[in-house]
């Protein structure tokens, strides 16, 4: 973007309470806070103090890009009494800044970021950049997607290329276990599995799959993953299956990460910054 790199402190004292410090001069200057969502509630108070500090020093605007946004699955109570956290995270963000841009956002029971966000929030698709890497590095795909909810981003990589796919049934029977039917799919050894979802967090989803694909007998599977969280024993878990390859954008940092979204989100910001003007 040719923007400049704020330089700020964040000063911890022995309570534990901290203070945040910006040094570089952004008076009347929009900021970009740059923070991938991921491990949110240690995040959020620096997040809030450092966007707080930046409008109290002046900037002209202060936007959020956070490559991977939190708390979008939980937008339903799910048992009586539940809250729904996609709402009250969605309050907090708003409160605090003047925009915000996201990659897939796990927009399913809220279908839009308009219907929780208050600010301008825009949600990019990383259906392109999902695609280009499946065409130059898998012959002869069959994309599946998991679950229903996964169906928005498995339909739109099999658009852009003509990949054929399916989608699978899960029911979600814990945070650990699921239990997904894959009778869908036959023991073709002609097409590479490759398992499309936008976030590998237990990792339980992707590898029921693949340990059903390994009974067929199918070839290795990609699994592909937009957000790669990794949480727990996530990892430990695929060491159960034999798989191809586990491949994630670098929305959160991580060593399966091959598909770069800096491009997506350089141009949205671009154009945020002057929408908001
Ligand atoms: C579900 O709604 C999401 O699209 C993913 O399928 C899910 O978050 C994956 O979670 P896990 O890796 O814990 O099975």
């Amino acid at each position: 973007m040719g923007a400049e790199e704020g330089i700020w402190q964040q000063h911890t004292f022995p309570d534990k309470e901290i203070s945040i410090r910006i040094l570089s001069d952004i008076k009347n200057k929009p900021v970009i806070i740059f923070d991938s969502l991921h491990n949110p509630n240690a995040k959020m108070i620096p997040l809030i103090f450092l966007a707080e500090t930046a409008k109290a020093l002046g900037a002209s605007q202060v936007g959020l890009v956070a490559p991977y946004l939190s708390y979008m699955r939980q937008d339903i109570a799910f048992n009586a009494g539940e809250g729904v956290s996609a709402k009250h995270f969605s309050k907090l963000i708003s409160s605090y800044f003047d925009w915000m841009i996201t990659i897939e956002p796990h927009l399913h029971r809220i279908h839009h970021l308009s219907e929780v966000y208050t600010i301008p929030a825009l949600s990019i698709h990383a259906g392109s950049v999902l695609s280009d890497w499946i065409n130059h590095h898998v012959d002869s795909p069959i994309l599946i997607g998991p679950d229903s909810e996964s169906e928005q981003w498995v339909s739109s990589v099999s658009e852009k290329c003509h990949f054929p796919y399916v989608v699978l049934n899960k029911i979600r029977t814990g945070d650990k276990s699921v239990s997904i039917s894959i009778d869908s799919i036959s023991g073709d050894k002609n097409h590479t599995p490759v398992l499309v979802d936008d976030i590998i967090s237990s990792g339980r989803t992707m590898v029921e799959v693949v340990r059903q694909l390994n009974e067929k007998g199918t070839k290795l599977p990609v699994c592909l993953g937009v957000h790669g969280l990794f949480s727990d024993d996530c990892m430990s878990t695929f060491d159960k299956v034999k798989y191809k390859d586990i491949i994630t954008c670098n929305t959160i940092e991580h060593p399966s990460n091959a598909i770069d979204v800096d491009c997506l989100l350089k141009e949205s910001s671009e154009k945020m910054i002057k929408e908001v003007g």
